[in-house]
């Protein structure tokens, strides 16, 4: 495996696949693509861990540690298909064999599409990752109190213009906060968050903005709006202490200072520990007029800016 570790704050670190473990994760995805019919490709498991070569495992054990114990999110490389049914079965070949695919939606989806369909903006009604708008700062993983622990992006093919993604370390955060030491205590005292968009049934829970690992790393649960809508659904209205703490928090995060911005190319795949990094990305153009339905046969090469989402667990 090839690891080029770059500064930080310039890029962040790119791994590539050996040979033989890209080719075993190919052939893997092949089995999984001849299984599927009319059925969505999220129903199958992909594969069963036992049957890896020691290449593969070491590999994706390699990654699981970067994730978890060093930089906490890294890019994968040179996920290369010719169209996006075969892209689709790599990814999710991939990502059920680096940890456990998690439910993302109310309809049991375990890889979601992320590209702008052409319809409803956001202000309409329309959701984030159908359309081509930037978006608040948040983390994924603000709708189930368990953490997701591995967030996977993986790039199918880029827009014309824009599109970048911006990732915040909680570490950052949490280093330039210090200096208030009131708002670190209110964001890491209780606040309301709602389970949006998981299931039919509505689900209030209390939980920190901030808090820490065992290791004690800073980690973090922050979406505004989830967090006002959450407060308003249970009648206990934000204090002005509380507030003031999101604003501080809301002036931190839109500092240069604790942004990361990776423009990820067709063939690149970003993982990070969704608790330990906030993410966003901004506005973009696309090449070609939109559509609400992509043809599976159709070559990578003729979509617009077109991203596949997971979430894991750990095994
Ligand atoms: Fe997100």
């Amino acid at each position: 495996m090839n690891i080029n570790v770059s500064n930080y704050r310039q890029a962040v670190s790119k791994v590539q696949l050996s040979n033989a473990a890209f080719d075993e994760l190919l052939s893997i995805s092949l089995k999984s693509e001849s299984k599927i019919q009319a059925d969505r490709l999220d129903i199958n498991f992909a594969c069963n861990g036992s049957f890896y070569s020691r290449s593969l495992s070491e590999e994706l054990r390699t990654i699981r540690n970067i994730i978890e114990h060093g930089s906490h999110v890294l890019i994968l490389d040179g996920f290369k298909t010719d169209n996006l049914e075969a892209f689709k079965s790599l990814v999710w070949a991939f990502g059920s064999s680096l940890g456990r695919p998690m439910v993302q939606n109310h309809l049991g989806h375990k890889i979601i599409e992320v590209y702008d369909r052409g319809g409803k903006s956001i202000e309409e009604g329309g959701r984030y990752h159908q359309t081509r708008q930037g978006a608040y700062i948040h983390n994924d993983g603000v709708s189930d109190p368990l953490p997701i622990d591995y967030l996977v992006l993986a790039c199918g093919q880029k827009a014309l213009l824009g599109g970048e993604s911006i990732l915040i370390d909680a570490s950052a955060v949490y280093a330039e906060l210090m200096a208030f030491a009131d708002v670190l205590e209110e964001l890491k005292r209780d606040f309301y968050f709602e389970n949006r968009g998981m299931s039919e049934e509505e689900c209030l829970f209390k939980a920190p903005i901030l808090s820490f690992s065992q290791e004690g790393i800073p980690l973090i649960r922050y979406f505004r709006v989830n967090i006002e809508s959450a407060h308003l659904k249970a009648q206990v209205p934000l204090t002005l202490s509380q507030v003031r703490a999101l604003d501080f928090l809301d002036a931190v995060l839109d500092q240069s200072s604790v942004q990361h911005r990776v423009l990820l190319e067709p063939g690149q795949v970003l993982i990070s520990a969704d608790n330990k990094f906030l993410h966003t990305r901004t506005h973009f153009i696309d090449k070609h007029t939109p559509h609400s339905e992509i043809n599976d046969k159709a070559p990578l090469s003729s979509l617009n800016r077109y991203m596949l989402r997971m979430w894991l667990r750990k095994q």
